[in-house]
This record gives C-alpha cells, sequence and structure tokens, in this order.
C-alpha cells in the first residue's frame, strides 16, 4: 500500500524551509492566526489561494468549492463566511473565479455530470439571467469567458446579501467585498470592479436590516 511518502518528504522539505527562514515561525501561528482575507475559490489545482496572491499560512483564510459559488442554504460556505467576518474580522472577502473553469463549462455544455449538476444549476441560473448578453457573443470560448465572470459579479453580491455580511455593515465594521476573475494561461487576477462595501450598495429586497 502506498503511504504517500513523497508527500511526507516535501512537506518535511517545506517546514524546514519555513523554519530556517524565519524560527519562531510555526510558533506563532500556533498562538493565533490573523489574516486580513476572506478568499472564496474554485477548488480546481490550478488555482491555489496563497500563491498566487504570494501569501503566507496566516494571512489568507480560504473556501473553496467548484465554481466559487456562495449559495444562501449552504452552511459550510455561511460558516466559513461567518467565522471570517465575526471572528477573525478579516476586511476583504474575495470571491475568486478563472477562465477555462470546468465547472462553468460543464454547467454551459449541458451534459449529464450525475450529482454535481444539482450544484451547476446555481451557474445554470447565471446563464439563463444573462442569456441576451452570452449569446450575443459567437465565440464558445468568449462566451464561457464572460460567464465565469458573470458568476463572479452574481456571487459578490450573494455574499452581500447575506445577513453576516449586512451585520458587519451595521455594526460599523469595515468589509469590502471584491470580484476577481484569475487567468490560467498567465497567472494573473483581473478585478472585476464590483467592489461592494455598504449597505447602500444593495437593491432593497435583499436588504435584511433597516
Ligand atoms: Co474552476
Amino acid at each position: 500500500m502506498s503511504k504517500l511518502n513523497s508527500l511526507f518528504e516535501k512537506n518535511r522539505e517545506w517546514a524546514k524551509r519555513l523554519h530556517t527562514s524565519d524560527p519562531d515561525f510555526f510558533q506563532k501561528l500556533a498562538d493565533q492566526q490573523n489574516p486580513e482575507y476572506l478568499w472564496i475559490g474554485c477548488s480546481d489545482s490550478r488555482v491555489p489561494a496563497n500563491q498566487i496572491v504570494g501569501l503566507l499560512p496566516g494571512e489568507i483564510f480560504v473556501h473553496r468549492n467548484v465554481a466559487n459559488v456562495v449559495v444562501h442554504t449552504d452552511f459550510n460556505c455561511l460558516a466559513v463566511l461567518q467565522y471570517a467576518v465575526e471572528i477573525l474580522q478579516v476586511k476583504h472577502v474575495i470571491v475568486v473565479g478563472h477562465y477555462g473553469c470546468g465547472g462553468i463549462r460543464a454547467a454551459y455544455e449541458d451534459a449529464d455530470n450525475g450529482l454535481i449538476d444539482n450544484w451547476l444549476r446555481n451557474i445554470k441560473d447565471v446563464q439563463h439571467r444573462h442569456r441576451a448578453r452570452i449569446e450575443a457573443i459567437d465565440d464558445e470560448e468568449a462566451r464561457m469567458d464572460l460567464l465565469c465572470e458573470l458568476n463572479v459579479m452574481t456571487q459578490v453580491s450573494h455574499v452581500c446579501h447575506t445577513t453576516i455580511a449586512q451585520n458587519a455593515w451595521a455594526r460599523g465594521q469595515k468589509l469590502t467585498v471584491h470580484g476577481w476573475v484569475y487567468s490560467l494561461r498567465d497567472g494573473l487576477l483581473k478585478d472585476l470592479e464590483c467592489t461592494v462595501d455598504q449597505v447602500d450598495q444593495i437593491p432593497d429586497a435583499y436588504r435584511v436590516i433597516c
């Protein structure tokens, strides 16, 4: 039976490297974490949060799922969001999509993928809502790129529609929600400029605190 020895080997090398550069590194992290950011991204192995933004362990709190979706009945995501905002007091929540996303493609292509199609229904909702804009584009890749971006913007609004974000704003806590997209081709992030940092930016229907 394989024990994945190569991963333990790499782990020892990694820990040694960090310890050599800062002998107190692990002790400081063991005492507390103090991240300023919550990253909500895709599970895709090519989109690792810490590496992309050059942050060390302890500097970014991370939640990842297929196609970076925020659903108001997903207690896993909501629990992460609540802990990040209320306990860790992160200043920024960043929803990060990526071009070439398999989840977006699967939703767009209408194939039968089994159980995951229920999750991808959330992407289909985005696609259907924006069908006029998407169908106005001829190129298939460009259509999916747009769907990746629209999905991020939708999930940013879902973060803002939670009681968690709105309670934070009502308390006077500084909280900014961002939408970014990552390119697998050049490793660069793009800001989709759909930033929200106050309740006034949210439609009345979604405000939970008057
Ligand atoms: Co993806």
